[in-house]
Formats: structure tokens, C-alpha cells, sequence
């Protein structure tokens, strides 16, 4: 088999040729499924993971990264999956506490495979990947917590990363007034309204100083990927009784806020995490994303690289230079 190795605590990632006894045994837990890896696909995670061997999120070594697989089962001692069946994996500890899919073939538990749905292909459901499962699982956190069409703008921030550009996809497809917060605003602007975006702001707006604990009441909802004062400017925003999901922290994992928005304008403040959800959450996002996402506009966010491409790949999407979903094609 061939895979993407991080031998040790800040060892370069490198590409190379493995025996595959040599690899899928012996990391964390091992699995009971073993797949031919059709495609993975790259997220921020991913990105952390490889550039400088680690950054804390590799929890064991050798490894191989990457945190979504969609892949074809070979053998099973797990009677619910067959050899054949074609199986997409996200989180779960893959790429990071065990072996994960930038590799041509894997070693995975059972319990968190979704089968693929029926209306996508491979490439597409790993061009959602964990991004695109994140993001679903945020806007049904939103419309779980009472938000819908009528109670004013959602904002997405990110909006032309990974989960930004899913999330704006989907909302927009289910009737949101979509606000895309960007620092692209020139470069990706025409490219959000594409997806549905309604309106844009810059991110600096939100990410560069801390507002007063209340501003004016601008969102209804909001999926936030930044952290920091990025989110604690949105809670000061927030209508009253809004929702925010807070997934990620591409400004940071800080969150200098105040019980303010809470107390006084019943925010509430939810957290999306993908890596460990259950699997009648992982069914519901997958089930409501091979419903719902508009497959032109995921063809249109999705680039796709090689198994090699991953390790200088991981540069630019820590730099925020990369847009929407990249699949990697472990095959080429
Ligand atoms: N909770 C979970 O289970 C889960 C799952 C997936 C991802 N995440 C997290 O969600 C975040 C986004 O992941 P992704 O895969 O979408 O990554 P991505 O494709 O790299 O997108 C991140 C986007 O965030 C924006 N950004 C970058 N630096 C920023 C900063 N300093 N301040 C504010 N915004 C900034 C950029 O968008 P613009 O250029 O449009 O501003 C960038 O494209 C990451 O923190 C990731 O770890 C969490």
C-alpha cells in the first residue's frame, strides 16, 4: 500500500511505499473493517496534523493522517458491513489517534461507517467529507434550536473555507437569508453568491477588535469557525433568543466574552464536534445532505489533489489560501 507517514513527534510527513502488516496494526485501537480507500479528502485538521508533524493533533506514532475516508470494504469481522459495501468514515480518531485515509487502504472500526448514500458518488461524498458532515451538523443545531427562515439573518463566518462554503450552501438551499463573512471579500465574493449568499462582510469587521458584550442585533443564527473575538463580536450581535453553533477556531481557541448575551438576550451558544458524534447524528447529517446539497455547487467549491499534493497542501489551507472542499485522490 502506499500512505502518507508522520513517523514520529515532529517528523516531516513524507509519501512512501508500506507494507501493509507493517502499518495497519499496533496504532491505538485497531479496527475490524478493512477498506480499499477510494478517496479522503482535506480539512484544516489535516492541515495541523501534517505541518510540523503534529501541532497536537497526532496522538500516536508512525500514523497516517487524514480524517475522512470513503473507501470499499474487502473483509469484515463486523457482521453489519460486507465486502463490497461502499462505506464513508469521519473522525472517529482516524488521523489522529489512529491511522486515517491518506493511504490507499485502511484498517477502521465499524461503528462509525455511514454507508454511502445512494445519491452520491464517492468523489462527492468525499468532497462534503468532514466539513461538509460538520457543517450539516451545525445548521440542524440551529433549526433544532428554533431557528428558521423568518427570524433574520444567518451568518456564516469562513464562508469560502471548507465547512464556510457547505454551510452557506445549505442554508441558502433551505431558505436562509445567508450573511458570508470573508477576508476575500473581492477575490471570492462572486464565488459566495454563487452559492447563495445574500450578503458579505469583511472578517476583519469581526475579528479584529472586541465590541462592546452587547452591539446591535444583527443575526438570528450563526455557524461560526473562527473562535476568538471573531465569536465573541457575534454573540454581542446576536437577536434575542438567536443561536450560534461554534465549530471550529481558525482565529483561535480563546473566547473573551461575557455572560452578557446570554442573560440579557438569551443567546444560546452551541458546539458542533464531528470526531465523536453518534452514529444516529452521523445518519441524520448524511441522510439530510444527499437530500438537500445542490451538487452543482458542490462540484463547483471542490478542487482535487493527489496523495502526494498533501503535504505541501497543508501550508495553504493553515494560510487560508485554499477555497471550499479539496478531495485527495489516493490513487494518483
Ligand atoms: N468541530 C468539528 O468537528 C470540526 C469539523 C471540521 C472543521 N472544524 C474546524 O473548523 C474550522 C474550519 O475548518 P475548514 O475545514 O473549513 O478549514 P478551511 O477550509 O481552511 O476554512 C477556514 C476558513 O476560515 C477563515 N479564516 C482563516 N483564518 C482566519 C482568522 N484568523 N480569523 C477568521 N477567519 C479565518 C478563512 O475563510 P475566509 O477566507 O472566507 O475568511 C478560511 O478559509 C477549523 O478550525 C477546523 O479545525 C471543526
Amino acid at each position: 500500500m502506499r500512505a502518507v507517514i508522520v513517523a514520529a513527534k515532529g517528523a516531516e510527513a513524507e509519501v512512501r511505499e508500506v507494507m501493509e502488516d507493517e502499518l495497519l496494526v499496533g496504532v491505538g485501537e485497531s479496527g475490524t473493517v478493512e477498506l480499499d480507500v477510494l478517496y479522503s479528502s482535506y480539512n484544516y485538521k489535516d492541515g495541523m496534523a501534517i505541518n510540523g508533524g503534529g501541532r497536537g493533533i497526532l496522538q500516536s506514532f508512525p500514523i497516517i493522517p487524514g480524517i475522512d475516508i470513503v473507501g470499499t470494504v474487502t473483509r469484515s469481522e463486523d457482521p453489519k458491513w460486507s465486502a463490497g459495501d461502499t462505506v464513508v468514515l469521519n473522525g472517529d480518531g482516524i488521523g489522529e489517534s489512529l491511522h486515517g485515509g491518506f493511504a490507499t487502504r485502511a484498517r477502521v472500526r465499524p461503528d462509525a461507517l455511514v454507508e454511502l448514500p445512494e445519491a452520491l458518488s464517492p468523489e462527492r461524498a468525499a468532497a462534503l467529507g468532514t466539513a461538509g458532515f460538520t457543517a450539516m451538523i451545525s445548521v440542524l443545531q440551529l433549526e433544532d434550536a428554533g431557528v428558521t427562515t423568518e427570524s433574520g439573518d444567518v451568518l456564516v463566518t469562513g464562508a469560502a473555507g471548507g465547512v464556510g462554503s457547505v454551510a452557506v450552501s445549505l442554508l441558502a438551499g433551505r431558505g436562509y437569508r445567508v450573511v458570508a463573512s470573508t477576508g476575500r471579500v473581492e477575490e471570492e465574493g462572486d464565488y459566495l453568491r454563487g452559492l447563495g449568499a445574500a450578503d458579505l462582510i469583511d472578517r476583519h469587521d469581526l475579528s479584529d477588535e472586541l465590541g462592546k458584550p452587547l452591539q446591535s442585533e444583527r443575526w438570528a443564527g450563526a455557524i461560526d469557525v473562527a473562535g476568538s473575538t471573531t465569536l465573541a463580536n457575534i454573540l454581542a450581535q446576536m437577536r434575542y433568543g438567536g443561536t450560534v453553533s461554534a465549530c471550529g477556531l481558525a482565529q483561535g481557541m480563546d473566547l473573551p466574552t461575557s455572560v452578557t448575551p446570554f442573560i440579557l438576550r438569551g443567546v444560546t451558544l452551541t458546539g458542533a464536534n464531528s470526531v465523536n458524534a453518534p452514529r444516529t447524528l452521523r445518519q441524520r447529517a448524511w441522510d439530510a445532505l444527499a437530500a438537500e446539497l445542490d451538487l452543482e455547487k458542490l462540484d463547483e467549491m471542490t478542487t482535487t489533489i493527489g496523495l502526494a499534493d498533501t503535504i505541501p497542501y497543508a501550508e495553504l489551507i493553515l494560510a487560508g489560501r485554499t477555497r471550499g472542499r479539496t478531495i485527495v485522490d489516493v490513487n494518483r
